[in-house]
């Protein structure tokens, strides 16, 4: 049976969904657990003898060691004596920018980690150098496990020409304008549908971490990136921000939460405008590839566009190419343990089936 080492760095929110998809995975091949971290801890062998898979939990909780520096963990991983592949399943940016030494080093990485593929440019290039000895995979970095970036790559790969891409990129914010600007008019405040979004864990401890269009702009640079553009940031483009100014600095996510409905009249003028032409409101990420054109914005649709009748938190993502005038739509769970762990997990299954001896 053809085998492969594996390397997890994360056991949080996705890494342990990941590591017990990893269990039950359907694959001819075998995968090899020889490096388990967290932040603070780790579980591995020298001589590569594999960890208990099953026992991940408790041999994490009890082991005295400590991480691997990066440098030493690709030293490890570059002697593995099977192929090996480094499963980023933190946010961590250090760890991020160092894709391109594993990858150099002949260790293929599989990551939901968005931070490497939209900061620089230069980053983007190195870790796609056609130098590398190691597959670098990605699919869960935007949409969670949709199928996403693996059919738009095909899409290129095979001669197609991206046109433009459009979409709801962020799951909060999806939630926030489902349930503020729907089809059939409702008096809901902007206000108050962002502390119910919170309440109900929707967003990040401070919502203005969602608000403020980064996470989305990330998005649209990595897409933006596939499609043949050479986005050099995520800040580097136009991103409305959805807080309001004078909110930008006030100091906690509580003043924030509680300021907030001074300034609902100003959204409200936009919903209302929207509603007086039959549309409703979203929040999209969008590239125009023939104008060389990225934005995050907030946008509006007619109550017959597939994004105006979206529900819960829900992505949509429609993609035009010469192939696809009329565009295709990729639609479904943006975010969630077990939805982003099988993004990783396929991932890590198409290296596998390239790479294992
Ligand atoms: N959750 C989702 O629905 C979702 C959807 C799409 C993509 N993603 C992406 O998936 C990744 C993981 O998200 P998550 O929700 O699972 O996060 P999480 O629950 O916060 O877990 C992060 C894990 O990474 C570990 N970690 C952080 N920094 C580390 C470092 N420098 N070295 C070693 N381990 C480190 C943490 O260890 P400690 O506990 O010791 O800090 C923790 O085990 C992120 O990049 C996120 O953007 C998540």
């Amino acid at each position: 049976m053809k085998s492969v080492n594996v390397a997890v760095i994360g056991a949080g929110v996705v890494g342990s969904a990941f590591l017990q998809q990893l269990a039950g995975a359907k694959s001819a091949i075998k995968y090899n657990l020889i490096y388990l971290s967290t932040s603070r801890k780790a579980v591995y062998n020298k001589d590569y003898s594999p960890v208990e898979l099953a026992k991940w939990s408790q041999l994490l909780q009890s082991t005295a060691s400590t991480p691997l520096s990066v440098e030493d963990l690709v030293d490890y991983l570059r002697k593995s004596p099977l192929p090996a592949i480094l499963v980023d399943n933190t946010s961590n940016e250090t760890l991020a920018k160092s894709y391109p030494l594993f990858l150099k080093n002949g260790v293929s990485v599989a990551t939901p980690n968005k931070k490497a593929f939209s900061s620089s440019l230069s980053l983007w290039n190195d870790i796609f150098s056609a130098e590398n000895t190691g597959l670098c995979y990605h699919e869960a970095s935007v949409g969670a496990g949709l199928p996403l970036i693996s059919p738009l790559k095909e899409m290129v790969a095979t001669g197609d020409e991206v046109e433009k891409i459009e979409g709801i990129f962020s799951g909060t914010l999806s939630y926030i304008f489902n349930e503020y600007s729907t089809i059939s008019p409702n008096t809901s405040k902007f206000s108050d549908i962002v502390k119910v979004a919170k309440e109900l864990g929707y967003t990040e401890p401070d919502p203005r971490d969602d608000l403020n269009g980064l996470d989305v702009a990330r998005k649209v640079t990595i897409l933006a990136r596939i499609a043949g553009l050479q986005i050099e940031s995520p800040t580097s483009f136009p991103v409305q921000s959805l807080i309001p100014k004078q909110l930008e600095s006030v100091q906690s996510a509580d003043e924030y939460l509680q300021k907030l409905p001074e300034f609902d009249h100003e959204m409200e003028k936009l919903k209302s405008e929207a509603a007086s032409e039959g549309k409703v409101l979203r929040f999209i990420g969008k590239v125009d590839v023939a104008n060389k054109k990225t934005s995050v914005e907030i946008a509006k649709y007619d109550a017959s566009h597939p994004f105006a009748s979206l529900k819960g938190s829900d992505n949509v993502i429609s993609i035009q190419t010469k192939r696809y005038p009329n565009p295709l739509i990729i639609q479904g769970a943006g975010a969630g343990a077990e939805v982003t762990a099988m993004g990783v997990l396929g991932d890590v299954i198409k290296i596998a089936e390239r790479i294992a001896a």
